[in-house]
């Protein structure tokens, strides 16, 4: 299973099945042909952290959720960047600074291009998700919110999705209300329809939830806030890894998400909001690129995306989030999906047949993404066995203590997977599970 060696030529993980079969007669037969179509084996070969060994075993990497891991591509273009491309942006008449200026917007436009924004202005960098909401939830704060405005959250949010919406409740005095989940971890829709009113200014809801994996029914939630005049806002830390998202279909207000989650490098995000919007909005962070002309009486603005983009960002880290995005369009998110659609059902076929294992959330919809408990044990006991046995999965809240609490637990053990994870590395989760029930007892 562990390739290592040759690295592959660009698609040549795509086997020709797929384009053998050009005329296929049934659905079924069509997504048999999309799981066959990306090789696992000729992926895994790009990505060279995946070739090694953790305490003596071969290493099962199953913490996609928390960050996914880097293809050759992605980690080449960071050091050609430092090698041969850097300078500042935005800012110098000298060659290399235009250079890597040219580069830099480029990759504005391969975001806007994959999540299919209408304009490159609407794509605003930052740190990460959780810049991407606290940007937000200051100038919104800023902007649309007082006191007795009420904000929606959903119970699955990650802290990030939760936090800076408190504090700015506490600052205006606006109210969170929470949707509940439902024990297989679906949204309760009807509560949803409830908790919405003309107070309410803002509905902020995961795409996908880091900790079950549920996929949200967005576009009701978005259709049923806009109806009473609420903006939307989609953490999609967790849903683009995963799948193909459309925000203008989706029509959200506003969509963030992480690089890091992607294959890019840590430290580099989006955020994507409608333009009126953006307009609207006060600037987050002052300083320099983020201003037209400044004076001590007054400043004045840039235009976006400069508006929000103060200081000198994380240039390699957008070089790095390009080639990701690259690489992820290489693969096609159609391949993507059905190959994982595929590997989720092989791991929950065969993690339901573990004596006293329980799942935590059975959604309706769901991405990559499993917990679940071993019986009784804690399960950083469980997740310390699998570690002495290479597999690397989270165990804890996932930064989801109040989702924890609706379950009346204190963590999970959390198996997140990614295209590059196999039927093989499954089986070998399933016999390290074993494993843990037969030494923890
Ligand atoms: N949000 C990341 C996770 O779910 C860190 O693990």
């Amino acid at each position: 299973m562990r390739t290592s060696g040759e690295r592959c030529s660009s698609k040549s993980w795509i086997t020709s099945t797929q384009v053998k079969n050009n005329k296929l007669e049934t659905l079924e037969e069509a997504n048999t042909i999309a799981v066959m179509a990306l090789d696992p084996n000729k992926i895994r070969a790009d990505f060279p952290i995946l070739d090694q060994e953790v305490n003596g075993y071969p290493l099962v990497y199953l913490d996609n959720g928390a960050s996914s891991q880097k293809p050759k591509a992605v980690i080449d273009t960071i050091s050609k960047y430092y090698e041969h491309e850097h300078s500042n942006i935005h800012r110098g008449v000298h060659t290399l600074s235009g250079k890597a200026t040219e580069k830099y917007e480029l990759v504005r436009g391969k975001v806007r291009k994959l999540i299919n924004a209408a304009h490159e202005h609407e794509i605003i960098f930052t740190r990460g998700t959780t810049e991407s909401i606290n940007l937000l939830a200051s100038s919104l704060g800023r902007s649309a919110i007082s006191e007795g405005d009420e904000i929606i959250v959903s119970e699955l949010e990650h802290h990030s999705n939760i936090v800076p919406w408190q504090l700015l409740c506490e600052k205006s005095g606006a109210k969170l209300k929470v949707i509940p989940v439902d024990d297989n971890g679906n949204l309760e829709l009807g509560a949803y329809d409830e908790l919405l009113n003309d107070k309410t200014r803002i509905v902020s809801v995961a795409h996908v939830s880091n900790t079950l994996g549920t996929v949200l029914p967005l576009k009701e939630i978005v259709e049923k806030a806009h109806d009473q005049g609420a903006l939307v806002v989609i953490d999609g830390a967790q849903a683009v890894p995963h799948m193909s998202v459309d925000v203008q279909d989706l029509n959200c207000d506003f969509y963030c998400f992480s690089s890091h989650k992607m294959f890019g490098p840590t430290g580099v995000g989006v955020l994507y909001g409608k333009e009126d919007l953006l307009n609207e909005l006060p600037p987050y962070h002052g300083g320099g690129n983020m201003i037209s002309r400044v004076t001590f009486e007054k400043t004045e603005y840039n235009e976006l995306p400069h508006k929000f983009e103060a200081g000198t960002p994380n240039i390699a880290g957008g070089m790095g989030l390009g080639a990701a995005i690259d690489y992820i369009e290489a693969l096609g998110y159609e391949n993507i999906e059905a190959y994982e659609r595929d590997l989720l059902s092989y791991a929950l076929q065969k993690l339901k047949g573990i004596e006293g294992l329980r799942l935590i959330g059975e959604p309706e919809e769901q991405a990559c993404v499993i917990s679940f408990l071993l019986g009784e044990h804690h399960p950083s006991d469980v997740g310390a066995i699998l570690d002495r046995q290479g597999i690397a999965v989270r165990t804890g809240h996932h930064c989801t203590q109040p989702l924890m609490d609706r379950y009346g637990i204190a963590g999970t053990v959390r198996a997140s997977f990614s295209f590059y994870n196999t039927k093989e590395e499954v089986d070998i989760l399933v016999a390290g599970i074993e494993k843990a029930r037969s030494m923890l007892g």
